[in-house]
């Protein structure tokens, strides 16, 4: 299981502040488990994880196998929701580097570069290519518009055109429902009651991850479990965290960091990002999500955390156990200096970067958390997504405002549609 230290940001939350908390912050969470906050016909969330569907996964295991099988790449079409789930688990859980064995999985429609996506179609040229089109409105205009050039070079460029590309979107509405209908493309349903920052577990974000060779199964489980757990009130570390963010939050810390110290986990930061983000930045209230990855970061916004303005709260996340063994090797010249870590584990110094960044960052003023995963597993992984979610959720209601609704997201594209004389 995943371990939660919460201690480093005790100097900032006095044992009374946070007893008298407590039974807010229960409140939320039971408010959550009974349906009964904010947003009630959004937690299918939860609803899929208390119902496990092993038919729906079989169903998406076969349609992965038939893409590894006759696909050089699976082209994924969608953003926000519809897009970073998968790419999150895609970037922890397959390796860095290209394997041979691995049908690749790109996206397009995440924004919308006109240079990425005439790359990215000059590179399909020549390959036997599948499309995952996935968006719950079938309107966003990002994924609506890269499917458009994709669509066309796929029928142009295969006869069973239609049999390479499958449409995850809502059951009955919307115009991706009508045109997968009309073409008789293969689909998988976003349900009704599912958000889409919340989605990552339902076919919007499992085909593709089991098409990259993903055990979606232990992951789903490993997200089964995690529920389970977080179902008590006592122990129940969503709602420790959750309380220590909101009560950071009425004290003015403005930012929360989310320090992932290994970087496959740097795009589960940037799920986390819009998870967190979309969730709670309402009625002018919320922390400001921001990722770093480190060691990497803390050679340019390091400084800024150890001594800018004090107005960031950090969580830390670390991987306890891998498979590399490698170790510093041996060279009797010395000339970098480096001959006192010579046969030290590689995974130890970057165990004791975490700890001296963790101290200093500590001493420096910043409250912090840390959240340990045994490793970088289907399980882990699957565990760590739902107890974001369900932090965020009893956050959201903690702060008063309803965590499953987006309504500002609109007002970015009622000002482009003007621009771009959409008729009304
Ligand atoms: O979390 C959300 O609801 C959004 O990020 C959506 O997933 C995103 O806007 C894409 O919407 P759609 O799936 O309708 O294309």
């Amino acid at each position: 299981m995943l371990s939660f230290d919460f201690t480093g940001s005790n100097a900032h939350l006095p044992e009374p502040d946070r007893q008298r908390m407590l039974p807010r912050a229960r409140a939320a969470h039971r408010a959550l488990l009974q349906g009964t906050g904010a947003g009630p016909e959004w937690l299918g969330w939860r609803r899929l994880l208390a119902e496990p569907d092993d038919a729906l996964l079989d169903q998406v295991e076969q349609v992965a196998l038939e893409i590894r099988e006759r696909a050089d790449v699976l082209v994924c079409i969608g953003i926000g929701g519809s897009y970073l789930g998968a790419d999150a688990v895609i970037q922890a859980l397959t390796p860095a580097f290209p394997d041979a064995g691995r049908t690749p999985v790109v996206f397009a429609g995440h924004h919308l570069s006109t240079e990425y996506l005439a790359g990215l179609l000059e590179w399909l040229k020549g390959k036997s290519v599948y499309v995952n089109v996935i968006s719950k409105s079938g309107t966003t205009l990002e994924p609506a518009l890269a499917f458009r050039f994709i669509r066309a070079f796929m029928e142009e460029t295969f006869e069973d055109a239609d049999r390479r590309i499958i449409a995850t979107t809502d059951a009955h509405h919307g115009a991706l429902r009508t045109l997968a209908s009309e073409k008789g493309y293969r689909t998988f349903t976003i349900p009704g009651d599912v958000g889409g920052r919340f989605s990552a577990l339902t076919p919007v974000g499992l085909l593709p991850m089991a098409a990259a060779g993903i055990d979606i199964r232990t992951l789903f489980y490993g997200s089964v479990t995690m529920m389970r757990t977080l179902a008590s009130e006592d122990d129940n570390p969503a709602l420790e965290y959750a309380m220590r963010r909101w009560l950071l939050h009425e004290a003015g810390y403005t930012t929360e960091v989310l320090s992932v110290m290994d970087p496959r986990m740097t795009r589960m930061g940037a799920w986390w990002q819009q998870l967190f983000g979309e969730s709670e930045g309402k009625n002018h209230q919320g922390l400001f999500p921001s990722v770093c990855t480190f060691t990497t970061d803390l050679h340019s916004v390091g400084q800024f955390i150890q001594e800018g303005r004090r107005t960031l709260i950090e969580t830390f996340l670390t991987v306890e156990s891998g498979s590399s063994t490698l170790r510093v090797p041996g060279d009797p010249a010395d000339l970098d200096g480096l001959s006192y870590l010579e046969g030290r584990r590689m995974r130890d110094v970057n165990r004791a970067a975490f700890e001296g960044t963790l101290k200093a960052h500590i001493a420096g003023g910043v409250p912090v958390t840390h959240i340990g995963m045994p490793a970088v597993s289907a399980e882990s992984i699957g565990q760590l997504m739902y107890f974001f979610e369900h932090a965020i959720a009893v956050m959201g209601y903690l702060l008063g405002v309803n965590p499953f609704d987006q309504p500002g997201v609109e007002a970015y594209k009622k000002e482009m549609f003007t621009a771009l004389g959409k008729p009304c």
